[in-house]
């Protein structure tokens, strides 16, 4: 496994670092797409109370699963398979909320970003795609080709204006942007 070999990737460690920056002591984390769930784990060494992980993959929330217990983490995370936006109704706030390359796997971006926003008490932090058009054409290509593998598979890339204006009407401030080649880390706060 990657993340075990190699840790957490760069732009995850700088959202980490961005959300962290005002203090996570006895915080709770929605982490949503979470996929073997480096920030959930790293913000609970860190001080965070508890984690709520959820993920549309039952093959990426099995092994989330294990990783959490190998972490001695388990019993801090209650992990939930399913599409976040069909299970929105039941799912608690709480005080920190993530989505690290997360609304790039989802045509309906709206209802994701809507929905996620309204479940944050304080943060919300989430990577996606810059939507230069560069890859606005190279997406669609890449798209074509792993269509032909049968892959279900779809990247979307998102404008960033459309993104940032639900997050706004959504009470969200925000504190950091950065670009970092193909993926921008932004993190918003309540106040
Ligand atoms: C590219 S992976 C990123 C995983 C992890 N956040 C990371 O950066 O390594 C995207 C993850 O988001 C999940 N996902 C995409 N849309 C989702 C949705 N609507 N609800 C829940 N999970 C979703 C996928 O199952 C997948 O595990």
């Amino acid at each position: 496994m990657r993340y075990r070999k190699e840790g957490i990737e760069k732009t995850t460690r700088q959202l980490i670092e961005a959300i962290s920056d005002s203090g996570i002591e006895g915080m709770t984390l929605l982490d949503i797409g979470g996929g073997l769930g480096g920030i959930q784990h790293t913000l609970l060494v860190n001080g965070a109370e508890r984690a709520t992980s959820v993920d549309a993959s039952s093959a990426y929330v099995k092994a989330a699963k294990e990783e959490a217990m190998r972490r001695d983490l388990d019993e801090r995370i209650s992990f939930l398979q399913g599409d976040f936006v069909d299970l929105a109704d039941d799912i608690s706030q709480a005080d920190i909320v993530t989505l690290d390359k997360v609304i790039c796997c989802y045509d309906d971006m709206q209802e994701l970003v809507r929905l996620s926003a309204m479940k944050a008490r304080k943060v919300y932090g989430l990577v996606f795609p810059r939507d230069l058009w560069i890859f606005r054409v190279l997406v669609p290509v890449a798209n074509f080709f792993i269509k032909l593998t049968g892959s279900p598979f779809r990247a979307f890339i998102h404008r960033t204006e459309e993104v940032e204006k639900i997050l706004r009407d959504q009470g969200l401030t925000q504190q950091f942007q950065k670009n970092a080649g193909f993926w921008q880390i932004l993190v918003y706060d309540r106040n």
